[in-house]
């Protein structure tokens, strides 16, 4: 077993391949999963609305001029990294999760254009000043930054609004934050049940609403249609948007800086 990967501990990165029916999981991930499942029989489709929403964000990045990267709390490699959605972009992934990390140099780190970066969102500078990141990524010119199913892994103490004021900080005009985040607003009875099973886990869940996500676009434009349940972001024409009624519970926006600082 590579150095630092816990089996025996659910793993948020391996529960997330659990739902999206991967098969990088062990029996403690499947076991946790199947309880957030018994509360949220939905999230396995929430977990692939992230991934459809990234490939849309993505897409329309690339189609604003953006050719490179930071995709923070990348996750297991699955399907629509963000290289296979923008191949030749420069792409950096991030994350602190040792099976994600060997993983993702296992799968990913076979392309040029693409670094793999160990680091905790919750130290944002040091992700910042890694070295592989200052050589792969020009901060000079825009960049893409995503922050995809991460934001309610960051618990209030570790200050999120500061986090993400740091990475604006840094974030030439014309650069792009993608973030999505899970809100409670439309199930808050399910809040308890999925918390208790993260708390085993190898990160805490954190609960949000809905305005407590909007507020992290704080400093952004945020771009049409806002900030909104995932499947309504721009939808591909023709696709029925699922879940349309059951109100907003895994909200995501696009936030661009401006120009004018
Ligand atoms: C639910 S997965 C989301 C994966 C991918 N971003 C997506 O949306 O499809 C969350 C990822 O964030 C990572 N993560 C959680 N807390 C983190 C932190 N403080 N710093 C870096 N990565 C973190 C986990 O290891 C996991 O890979």
């Amino acid at each position: 077993m590579p150095k630092g990967v816990q089996t025996h501990i659910p793993n948020v990165a391996r529960m997330y391949d659990y739902y999206l029916g991967g098969k990088d999981n062990f029996p403690a991930d499947r076991q946790a999963a199947e309880k957030v499942l018994e509360i949220i029989p939905e999230i396995r489709h929430s977990a692939r609305s992230n991934r459809a929403f990234l490939g849309r964000t993505v897409g329309f990045l690339a189609e604003s001029g953006i050719d490179q990267f930071l995709d923070i709390g990348a996750g297991l490699p699955t399907q629509n990294n963000v290289h296979q959605v923008v191949p030749g972009a420069r792409v950096v992934y991030v994350d602190n999760d040792p099976t994600v990390l060997v993983h993702g140099r296992a799968i990913l780190g076979k392309n040029e254009n693409v670094t793999i970066v160990e680091g905790d969102l919750r130290r944002p500078g040091e992700i910042l000043e890694h070295p592989d990141m200052r050589a792969a990524i020009d901060f000079d010119r825009p960049v893409g930054i995503l922050l995809l199913a991460i934001m309610h892994f960051v618990p209030d103490t570790d200050d999120p609004l500061g986090i993400l004021a740091t990475l604006r900080g840094v974030m030439a005009p014309g650069s792009h934050l993608v973030l999505s985040h899970v809100a409670i607003d439309a199930r808050p009875e399910a809040a308890e049940g999925v918390v208790q099973v993260y708390d085993r886990a190898s990160s805490p869940f954190v609960t949000r609403t809905g305005k407590e996500i909007v507020r992290m676009f704080d400093g952004f434009d945020v771009v049409e249609p806002g900030v909104v349940n995932l499947p309504e972001w721009r939808p591909v024409p023709g696709t029925a948007v699922p879940y349309k009624g059951v109100g907003s519970y895994f909200l995501g926006g696009v936030g661009v800086v401006s120009d004018v600082g």
